[in-house]
């Protein structure tokens, strides 16, 4: 993708097509900037109401530009709704149109400043940057060529100085690390193996030397005395790995996130097998370990002045005469014994030892973890939202106003102690499910037995992570949930 920047309309190059701003006002649409040379020609589908300039409307007119092949207004709404979230709704369908008709290279007319009340023009750009940028992705799964979507190639921003071209390079380093876990997710399961995720870490330390890397196979799992991760991934034909990335940004600092993603690549409830309707999208179960992959890279692109870790227990949780088998007990990496339950809540297996050896081994300040690891969540949440748990507060503001800024919902769940009671087991420390009723809080609970009294979140994804149908910006299937999040907290958190 390139990206160029004109002052204004005289000053532009050619180009596939042309896209004129618009708000709309009493029902009519208006120009949200200057048209200069097109101003006559868009008074007519103005007054015939053809085009009222509703959020993402877009309309081509015929006429004659000397310089792009087509003409099109795009409609911004109402000028007094204006939020980041429209922006890149109605961004989104500029990507849409131009994958539907082959364009590659697109002149953008952008909204007057003056206009745009109550966000600043970086915002105001930020969002348009992300509207067009994450729309603009495409997964097949087959490799049949004809099928390939047509991707945006050069973007010119016609009103803006070149120093915009700064944020916007930013929002393409994200764009491109939000691609990269949606490309995680999509993947065949017996792609995106354990070993594919490792070698991806090691990619990505390679690409960005700042990143150093520590990778234990399934020996060193085991030597390490990470028995929870061991079971869970001694099943499968594909061996477990644990990832840590280690970046850091601000040396001087002692302030340190641990970022911790599940990293399932195929969920079969193991012993305990899912059922049919249950397990069929079951290879998005590492998409916390995407998250944490995607953000390791942001990070280091971006150069951030943070110091985090990204941590990935990563297995598949297969069925088979090796794997782990329901009512036995297994010695975790703290020490405490679970009788396992149920094979199916394996995230928390593997979470507890990533947590309590981030916890003892990282000196991290703080530890995060993203993981899809309840259907409950999904029944209390649905599928937009993902369940938050702390034991922090402050870190739990932190995260919800980051989620407010990006729209990833995140919605505090309690960790409620009564409930611990249905985690007691006969034989062991602790069991590994508690029964249905408030599911998503029990394994929340049980993963709080393994994290000490450092600072903590656990953002439940298993609702956002994967979508059945396309939204505004967000594709269907892998939708690269809390990638945006994560460094928008970090951009915070450095400030
Ligand atoms: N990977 C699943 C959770 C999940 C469900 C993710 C739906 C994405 C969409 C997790 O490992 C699981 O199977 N959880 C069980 C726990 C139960 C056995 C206590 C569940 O939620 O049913
Ligand atoms: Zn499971
Ligand atoms: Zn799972």
């Amino acid at each position: 993708m390139q990206f160029t920047t004109a002052p204004h309309l005289k000053k532009r190059a050619s180009a596939d097509a042309i896209f004129l701003p618009f708000w709309q006002k009493g029902g009519v649409a208006k120009p949200a900037a200057s048209l200069e040379e097109f101003e006559h020609a868009t008074k007519l589908p103005i007054a015939t109401k053809d085009f009222k300039a509703k959020s993402g409307e877009i309309v081509q007119i015929f006429e004659k530009s000397p310089l792009e092949k087509r003409v099109f207004l795009l409609g911004l709404g109402k000028e007094e709704s204006l939020s980041p979230e429209n922006l890149r709704v109605s961004y989104a369908e500029v990507t849409k149109l131009c994958a539907k008709k082959g364009i590659t290279k697109v002149n953008l007319l952008l909204p007057h400043v003056a206009d745009l009340r109550g966000i600043t023009l970086d915002a105001a750009l930020k969002a348009i940057g992300e509207g067009l940028l994450l729309t603009n992705y495409d997964w097949t799964h087959a490799t049949n060529t004809e099928d390939k979507k047509t991707l945006l190639k050069e973007i010119a921003f016609i009103g803006v100085l070149p120093k915009a071209l700064t944020l916007l390079e930013e929002i393409k380093q994200i764009a491109e690390g939000v691609h990269l876990a949606r490309d995680l997710i999509n993947g065949n399961a017996d792609s995106i193996t354990p070993a594919y995720l490792a070698q991806s870490s090691i990619s990505l330390s390679k690409r960005f030397p700042s990143i150093k890397l520590t990778l234990f196979d399934k020996e060193k799992i085991l030597d390490h005395g990470l028995r929870l991760i061991y079971a869970v991934g001694r099943g499968a034909m594909h061996d477990p790995y644990f990832i840590q990335m280690s970046y850091q940004g601000n040396p001087r600092s002692k302030d340190h996130t641990a970022i911790i993603g599940k990293g399932i690549t195929f969920d079969t409830g193991g012993i305990n097998l899912k059922p049919s309707g249950s397990i069929e999208t079951m290879r998005d179960d590492m998409s916390g370990a995407a998250t944490v992959l995607a953000v390791m890279g942001i990070i280091a692109a971006l150069g951030l002045k943070v110091n985090v870790t990204g941590v990935i227990p990563t297995c598949e949780n297969a069925i088979g005469s090796k794997s782990f088998k329901p009512g036995d007990v297994y010695k975790s990496y703290l020490g405490k014994t679970v009788e396992i339950k149920d094979t199916d809540a394996e995230g928390r297996l593997i979470l507890a030892d990533a947590l309590s050896y981030s916890a003892k081994n990282l000196s991290c300040t703080r530890m995060i973890d993203f993981a899809t690891l309840t259907g409950s969540v999904v029944v209390a949440l649905g599928d937009d939202m993902a369940g938050l748990f702390s034991n922090d507060d402050k870190l739990a503001e932190l995260l919800l106003s980051a989620s407010h800024s990006t729209n990833e919902p995140l919605w505090r769940l309690p960790l409620y102690s009564p409930y611990k009671e249905s985690l007691k087991s006969d034989i062991a420390d602790l069991k590994n499910v508690g029964g249905r009723p408030g599911g998503s809080i029990k394994a929340a609970l049980f993963l709080e037995e393994f994290v000490g009294a450092i600072s903590w979140a656990h953002i439940d994804i298993a609702g956002p992570a994967f979508s059945n149908k396309e939204r505004g910006y967000l594709p269907k299937n892998g939708v690269g949930f809390g990638v945006r999040l994560m460094i928008e907290f970090f951009k915070q958190l450095s400030k």
